[in-house]
């Protein structure tokens, strides 16, 4: 089969196209031909390297995993022969975030893993940007215990974390003011945000609001400068370790007051996150924001856009068998 395959951390050049067994699934995986991925930012940080610490899980020197794509949507192609959840010619989609693999045309995971069948009346396309964004975003609104009538700020609410919150913080009632560029402000209210704050106007932390919850989904503010913003209890999140990795110190410090707190959530997905996502997309309370479509061939040119930190929510890459 067809693989991108990375053999040291780089630019994205370092990516390869080639060709590579097809993985055999062991008895409690299923084999997923994949129909559909997303290039993310996920991809590119753990393919830069560009944070040390994520080479203590993809391999110190090199990559452990060197078929990149966390994302997938595709089509069970076979299965391990204890498999009881899936059967071939079942459409899935997932997040693989331990092995990786979906910017090839096959891979396999367990079953027990982060993967569902894909919501009714999507399509692959559709499905594969369900997932990366959305579980960031999922675990940083848990840990705020955002509540109904809340009220919320999202900066950087275009991008594939951002425009997730947006509509997942709508879901559960509290109100929203969104943060983005003036090209996305339409977008950005039909996501559901109550008010828009366009960042080449104005900036956001000189209103004169105050919020029980900022989440900074671009990671281009810090805590500093939104603490006055916070009500009494306000929590803090950013997608970013912020200037000289403050978020993970300022994160213990605060925790031992009972005042305005910064979280730094390790993130995690499940199979029950995944199935929570599928309800609110066959529900229509979240949909991912599609950027563009790249073929399966154009994952370089995919990748440094990705990286160019401009994407409007997800990069989809197709992948025609
Ligand atoms: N290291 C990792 O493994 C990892 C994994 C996932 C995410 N992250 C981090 O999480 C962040 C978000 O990732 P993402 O994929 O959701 O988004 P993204 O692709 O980085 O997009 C960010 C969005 O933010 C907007 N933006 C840029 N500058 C801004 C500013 N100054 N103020 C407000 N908005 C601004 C951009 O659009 P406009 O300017 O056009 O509005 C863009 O839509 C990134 O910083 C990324 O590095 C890191």
């Amino acid at each position: 089969m067809k693989a991108w395959i990375h053999t040291k951390y780089g630019p994205p050049e370092v990516l390869q196209l080639k060709e590579v067994p097809k993985p055999r699934p062991k008895d409690n995986e299923v084999l997923v031909k994949v129909k559909a991925t997303t290039v993310n930012r996920t991809d590119c940080g753990l393919r830069s390297a560009e944070y040390f610490i994520s080479r203590f899980f993809t391999g110190l020197l090199k990559p452990k995993y060197q078929i990149q794509g966390n994302e997938f949507a595709g089509v069970i192609e076979s299965t391990g022969k204890a498999v009881t959840q899936f059967a071939v010619g079942d459409n899935v989609f997932g997040y693989n975030e331990k092995t990786f693999g979906a910017h090839a045309e096959y891979m396999a995971l367990a079953e027990t893993e982060a993967i569902a069948t894909i919501p009714a009346g999507y399509t692959f396309e559709e499905a594969a940007p369900l997932l990366e964004g959305s579980h960031y975003a999922l675990c940083d609104i848990r840990a705020a215990k955002v509540e109904s009538g809340q009220n919320v700020l999202v900066n950087g609410a275009t991008g594939a974390i951002g425009s997730a919150a947006v509509q997942i913080i709508k879901h559960l009632g509290a109100r929203v003011t969104a943060v983005c560029n003036t090209k996305n402000v339409e977008l950005v209210k039909s996501l559901g945000a109550d008010e828009v704050i366009d960042y080449t106007q104005q900036d956001f932390t000189k209103t004169n609001q105050v919020f029980d919850f900022i989440f900074d989904a671009v990671g281009k503010s810090s805590f500093g400068a939104c603490k006055p913003l916070l009500t009494k209890k306000g929590i803090y999140i950013s997608t970013e370790l912020g200037k000289n990795a403050e978020n993970v110190w300022l994160a213990l410090l605060t925790s031992l007051g009972g005042g305005k707190k910064l979280l730094f959530p390790i993130p995690t997905i499940s199979k029950n996150d995944v199935v929570f996502i599928k309800q609110l997309a066959e529900t229509g309370k979240f949909k991912p924001v599609i950027d563009s479509t790249y073929t399966f061939e154009q994952i370089v040119s995919a990748t440094k856009y990705v990286e160019s930190g401009q994407k409007t929510g997800n990069v989809v890459i197709t992948i025609h068998h």
